[in-house]
């Protein structure tokens, strides 16, 4: 018998894997009946197409959640594990009673996963690029249903694909966006619901022309308190002397960034602290770094952060912070905070500090001391049901 998990397939230039979406073997499929309150067996279906009624509230009412974390391949390409995939499902349950749906067990979940990067384990990139295999559980109502109530069924689907790794570590500029609010106070922020993304993307792109690699939400009410870039997690790093303590938003409005959550973890095990606590948009000049924290990218350093807002408002820092060193105004009407200077590559030691350790642990190069990485193996693939589709009834 072949040894698992198999090589990376010869298929793919893994030198230049990038970001596209590239085919697999299949997914995982299971469905939930509201009558019978059951998940079916998981179902490994060997295309990338899901076959759904047109009334679906997924298509209709968005009716939605997904997730998605990453698979990643040990030294010497002999092991494969799925990076903290229980804190996914946990936050996948969220969602679901956020968007009225019916949660998915974590061990549903776990198994889901593991058969899905199993029954693909070709498709995870090998060891030496420090790339991974981007898991992408996602969970609809999926049977027909014209009035606006929960329907009879929900399909959780979980597909899986190759993705690259960003070389280096390149500090990025943010825009912050006031003209629009991602989520309402009380809304759904908090979850991981297709529907808080669609709407960002004419800012994100808008802003990608300007030269804005990310985007950068204050709370909707005042848009006086941080909540979070549009695709990661807000760090902020205050520095006394040697002391160092990690900033986070304290807000019902974001995502419980598993990234950030690690990365957490991973300072305080360095004798850091870390604050959760709201974070004004006039204490940000004082951070010594800023950087953002998600599953695509790990942690990116944010060069400077701009707000386009009146130099007379009560909120401008050229009021409130006049003087501070970190404070400029390129514009009328704009005004940049700057942590790395235009032409410096560089990161923020202690961006690197975090970033060289959450890497480590999941490429297994360093011992898995917080219980994080969930190994792969042969045996989870084969707990699924046959791959063949079979036609509606
Ligand atoms: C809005 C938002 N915030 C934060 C994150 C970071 O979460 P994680 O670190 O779990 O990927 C993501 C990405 O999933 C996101 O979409």
């Amino acid at each position: 018998m072949a040894p698992f998990p198999p090589p990376p397939v010869n298929t793919i230039d893994w030198s230049n894997v990038g970001f596209k979406v590239r085919e697999v073997n299949g997914h995982i499929e299971s469905t939930y009946s509201k009558t019978t309150g059951k998940w079916t067996p998981l179902k490994f279906v060997a295309d990338p197409f899901m076959r759904i009624h047109g009334m679906a509230p997924a298509l209709n009412y968005g009716q939605q959640a997904y997730e998605g974390l990453k698979a990643f391949r040990g030294p010497d390409d002999t092991t494969i594990s799925i990076f903290r995939a229980d804190r996914n499902a946990k936050r996948l349950q969220h969602s679901a009673e956020v968007a009225s749906m019916p949660p998915v067990p974590e061990d549903v979940f776990l198994a889901a996963c593991r058969a899905a990067v199993a029954l693909n384990a070709g498709f995870v990139p090998p060891h030496a690029t420090g790339a991974a295999m981007y898991i992408r559980p996602q969970l609809y109502g999926s049977s027909a249903q014209l009035g606006l109530n929960p329907p009879e069924e929900y399909v959780f689907a979980v597909f899986v694909v190759p993705t690259g790794v960003y070389h280096g570590v390149h500090p990025v500029k943010a825009l912050i966006l006031d003209e629009f609010d991602r989520t309402a106070p009380r809304g759904t922020g908090n979850a991981k619901l297709g529907g808080n993304y669609a709407p960002v993307l004419r800012w994100s792109d808008a802003a990608r022309a300007e030269g804005y690699g990310i985007t950068l939400h204050l709370d909707s009410a005042k848009h006086e308190e941080v909540d979070e870039f549009s695709t990661s997690g807000f760090i902020g790093v205050a520095r006394h002397g040697d002391e160092v303590t990690l900033v986070v938003p304290d807000s019902t409005s974001v995502i419980d960034s598993v990234t950030s959550s690690s990365v957490q973890e991973i300072a305080r095990s360095f004798g850091w602290k870390v604050e959760k606590r709201p974070i004004k948009y006039s204490e940000i000049p004082d951070f010594s770094e800023v950087f953002a924290a998600g599953t695509a990218a790990g942690l990116v350093p944010i060069r400077s952060i701009t707000r386009r807002i009146d130099p007379s408002s009560s909120q401008s820092l050229l009021k409130t912070r006049e003087g501070h060193g970190r404070v400029s105004s390129a514009k009328q009407g704009e005004e940049t905070i700057t942590f790395i200077a235009d032409g410096v590559e560089d990161a923020g030691e202690v961006c690197l500090r975090l970033l060289s350790t959450l890497k480590g642990i999941q490429l297994g190069k360093l011992p898995d001391e917080f219980g994080w990485r969930f190994e792969v193996r042969e045996e989870d693939g084969r707990k699924v049901e046959d791959g063949l589709r079979g036609v509606m009834p």
